[in-house]
């Protein structure tokens, strides 16, 4: 089996207030294997930068908790870690980049300051080879003249490139997993491509693993191995790209294929949405924590929360609607794609 660089197990944290704790993860799972890129997508408030916050141990200092669950970095459990220990591992064996490259960056010393800082901090190395490294890791990021821009500022340069410093100073030493926090969001369109065609080629350079938050299916679709879908704090739905985009499970797995444009869901120029919001973190409603917004949603639904079931395959999904049949044809059970297909792609027989 292949080795796992990063185990989620039964993750839920959250916010506490008068009423107790709102959960913005609720018992989540996820995998990621060394070298792969996981992608973890879903709509705004979905509980991503939560879980994100949670690996690195930062969630404390965004006003949260960790209340239940491990996550497992090369098979240390962190969340037992002492602040003090967590120091050592971040930003030298995990680093992550968030999405506003500004908030990264200190406005008062030059890029190749901040850069040579990380690399003094955490590799210990003297002034000048680390002024001299962090001016190769400007080059490695591609950005042009790095030895004239080593001496800049980061308002003197667009957000672009500040993104590609933030990049520069996040691999500088060489960690082991990179979370990358909707590194391109913030960006023009075609700044993103780039920046991820990057993202991707450092990857393999480095030899990193990547967990990458994003809400776009189509950056997931790219760059993903595996793809795991967040909804109102709990992963839904979760398997490999093909599963994903061409056996979706999951109704909020389908709702999100079919809001990318130029996908199925794009009919003539409108383009779908799924009706309604994600719910607060403290309005979960019960049962299927999707289904007022399913267009599919049965008594069951309402009622009961359906368990994230695997086939044999590895393909997870979490609807009573499913019952894993199209990966897991076992013996003596009806295999209902036909059924579910049918039923997916006309709503409003079942609605009525
Ligand atoms: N400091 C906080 N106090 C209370 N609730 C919070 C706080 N930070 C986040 N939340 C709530 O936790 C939930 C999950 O937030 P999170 O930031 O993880 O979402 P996300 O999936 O990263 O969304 P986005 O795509 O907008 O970044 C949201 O409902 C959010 O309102
Ligand atoms: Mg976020």
């Amino acid at each position: 089996m292949a080795e796992k660089i990063l185990e989620i197990r039964n993750l839920t944290a959250g916010f506490l207030s008068d009423k107790g704790l709102a959960k913005a993860t609720d018992r989540v799972h996820l995998e990621l294997e060394k070298g792969k890129t996981l992608c973890v997508v879903g709509e705004s408030g979905s509980g991503k930068s939560v879980t994100a916050l949670s690996i690195m141990r930062l969630l404390d200092y965004a006003g949260g908790v960790i209340a239940d669950g491990e996550v497992l970095f090369n098979g240390q459990n962190l969340v037992s870690k002492q602040q003090k220990e967590m120091l050592k591992i971040r930003g030298n064996q995990i680093t992550m980049i968030f999405q506003d490259p500004m908030s990264a960056l200190n406005p008062v010393f030059t890029v190749g300051e901040q850069i040579a800082e990380t690399l003094r901090i955490h590799k210990n190395l003297p002034e000048k080879e680390a002024w001299r490294q962090s001016v190769d890791m400007l080059r490695k990021v591609k950005i042009p003249d790095p030895e004239i821009r080593a001496k800049q500022y980061p308002y003197e340069m667009s957000g672009g490139m500040c993104q590609r410093v933030v990049i520069a100073m996040a691999l500088a030493c060489n960690p082991e997993l990179l979370i990358a926090d909707e590194p391109t969001t913030a960006l023009d369109v075609t700044v993103q491509a780039q920046i991820l065609e990057l993202l991707l080629q450092l990857k393999r350079e480095f030899r990193m693993s990547m967990l990458l938050i994003t809400h776009d299916m189509g950056v997931a679709a790219e760059v993903a191995d595996r793809i795991a879908v967040m909804y109102a704090g709990a992963v839904v739905e979760e398997g490999t790209v093909a599963e994903i985009f061409e056996r979706p499970r999951h109704p909020y797995t389908i709702g999100l294929l079919q809001s990318i444009p130029g996908l199925e869901g794009d009919r003539g120029g409108e383009l779908y949405t799924i009706k309604g919001t994600i719910p607060k973190i403290d309005q979960i409603p019960t049962g299927c924590r999707f289904h007022p917004r399913c267009p599919y949603a049965m008594d069951i639904c309402r009622q009961n929360e359906p368990p994230l079931r695997e086939s044999n395959t590895g393909h997870k999904a979490a609807c009573w609607l499913d019952d894993t049949g199209e990966d897991d044809p076992r013996p003596g059970k009806p295999n209902t794609r036909e059924t579910k297909v049918t039923i997916m792609s006309r709503p409003e027989v079942a609605q009525s």
